[in-house]
Formats: structure tokens, sequence, C-alpha cells
């Protein structure tokens, strides 16, 4: 990385930060034997929080059959806890960084549709995959490009240049922005997710996502690029990043491939008609997490 925008990044004294809470409760969950009534106490600490993480988990995107989850003891139970954990972060980055933000709307706007719906692509093709991510694919995916919300926040001049010179030449954003700031939104978002303590997972996908065959973490990886290249195919780009490939070109294919899954079944064109409505999901998703809590919650 520039060690003159390292140093910019270094030095930027309001950077954001996670909610304590959210920070706990990823500490908590790297703890092996941690139990359900740890995680659901700490969520509870912050009762905002709490009230949306249970509206999310009672919506359309995770809710399965017709009762309501009404403690986070129960989502917990019924969903498992790396869902849980999934949406508490979701919802606490999502609140911080402001989905739903007026300050340079426009961008944060298409930012936001990007991720998220590389998160609930990513879901679908774990799915279909039986990858069995247990919530990291979505995480996973809305954290990918977190770096672009620091470059376009602390360098937004240098960043637009980027993003007009990204899409001037039909080249991928992070080349652009190697040329004109001398580092990448991969890199500083490395930075911010170990600056956040979020687990290693997430450090690796934030780093690797444009070449997930270097990731430690390469299957997840590898997932969120292909959902990341398919959420643009679906035109949910964002600053500019919108060159042309073909799918089973991609790094995240073929690495997909050598770690043996089931590529061969999995029908590009099908995919690709199955997330025409993402962008009404997206819409769903985004005010479900936003909302702001009507009451606290309680249990
Ligand atoms: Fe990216
Ligand atoms: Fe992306």
């Amino acid at each position: 990385m520039d060690e003159a925008v390292l140093d910019v990044i270094r030095n930027i004294q309001d950077l954001p930060t996670l909610p304590s809470v959210a920070m706990e409760v990823m500490t908590l969950a790297k703890a092996p034997d941690v139990s359900i009534r740890e995680i659901s106490e700490c969520i509870y600490r912050d009762p905002p929080l709490a009230t949306k993480v249970l509206r999310v988990a009672n919506s359309t995107f995770y809710r399965r059959g017709s009762q309501e989850i009404e403690t986070l003891h129960r989502a917990i139970l019924m969903m498992g806890l790396g869902e849980v954990i999934g949406i508490t972060t979701s919802v606490s980055v999502l609140s911080l960084l402001g989905a739903r933000d007026s300050r340079g709307a426009s961008m944060r706007a298409s930012f936001w549709n990007h991720c998220v719906a590389t998160g609930l692509i990513a879901r679908r093709i774990d799915r279909k995959l039986g990858m069995k991510s247990q919530g990291r694919d979505f995480v996973g995916g809305l954290l990918h490009d977190i770096g672009k919300i620091i470059l376009d926040g602390y360098f937004h001049d240098r960043f637009e240049q980027a993003c007009e010179l990204s899409s001037r030449r039909r080249c991928p954003l992070h080349l652009a922005e190697q040329e004109v700031l001398g580092t990448t939104h991969m890199e500083v978002g490395h930075y911010l997710t170990r600056k956040w303590n979020l687990p290693p997972y997430l450090v690796d996908i934030t780093l690797h996502h444009h070449h997930p065959d270097k990731a430690q973490f390469r299957d997840l990886t590898a997932l969120v690029s292909m959902a990341d290249l398919l959420a643009k195919a679906r035109d949910l780009s964002c600053c500019g990043d919108t060159p042309p490939f073909v799918l089973k070109d991609q790094e995240a294919w073929e690495t997909l491939v050598k770690l043996g899954y089931p590529m061969d079944g999995l029908d590009v064109e099908r995919i690709t008609f199955e997330i025409e409505d993402i962008a009404q999901e997206v819409e769903a998703y985004i005010t479900t997490a936003s909302e702001a809590a009507p009451e606290a919650a309680h249990g």
C-alpha cells in the first residue's frame, strides 16, 4: 500500500468503529465453548440492536414456518449461532455506515445495493453448492468492498477519478484505484477489518475477493467473488466497476472447481434468471435492517 495513503488512514481520528456490543459478540464467538446464553445476553445489552436482529430474523429472508421468533435465545436455537452473529454484524455495519445516510447519497445507495446483493446471491449459491457457510456467506458479501466507503469518505476526489477511469476503460476498479490512489479498496478494507477485530475469514475476503485463489479461506472467498460478479451482471455494481466477463473463465469459478464443488451442476443461465428480482430483495433487506427500532426488545 502507498505509505502516504496508509499514513493518512492510520491518522484518521474519526475512522468509524463498530458498536462495542457488536465487537464483543465477535470476540465471544471466537471462543470454542461460548454458550447461547452468553451471546444473547451480550446482544441484549444494546436493545435497539437486539430489536433489529430479531426483526431481520423474523423477516422473509430467514424465517421458516409461521411461528414468530420472540427471543434471541430461540433465534440462535432455530437458526444457528453463525446466522445470528451474521445478522448482528450486518445490522451493526448498516447502522454505522448508513445505508440510509443522506451524505453522498447516490454513491452510498449504489454501494449498499451492490454489497447486500452480493450477500444475498452468495447465500443462494451457498445453498446450491451445499457449502453450509452458516451466515458467513451473507456477511462476507456484505462487507467485501468495505474499503470503498473509506476511500470515498477520506479520499473523495481521487476515488471519484478512479471510478471514472474504471468506467471509461471498462477495467476493474481496483486497477484504476492502484493507478490513481496508489492503493486499493481491498488493502484499505483489510486494514479496517483488522482494526475492527473482525473474524479472520472477513479479513481474508476483504483482501482477496478479486483473487480468491490466494485466500486462506478459499471456498468462502471464491463464493463471495462469484456473487460479486453476478451482482454486477444484474446491474448492481457500484463506482464504475463494470468490466465485461464470462463467469466460467473467472478465478472464482476455477477456484471452486479446484476445491471440488459441483460446478458442472450449476446452471449459470438459471441462476441469472433466478436473481432477476434481486433488486427488490435488496431494497426489502435494507429497509428491514435499517428501520429504527419501535421499542426495546426483552427476554
Ligand atoms: Fe471489490
Ligand atoms: Fe464488489
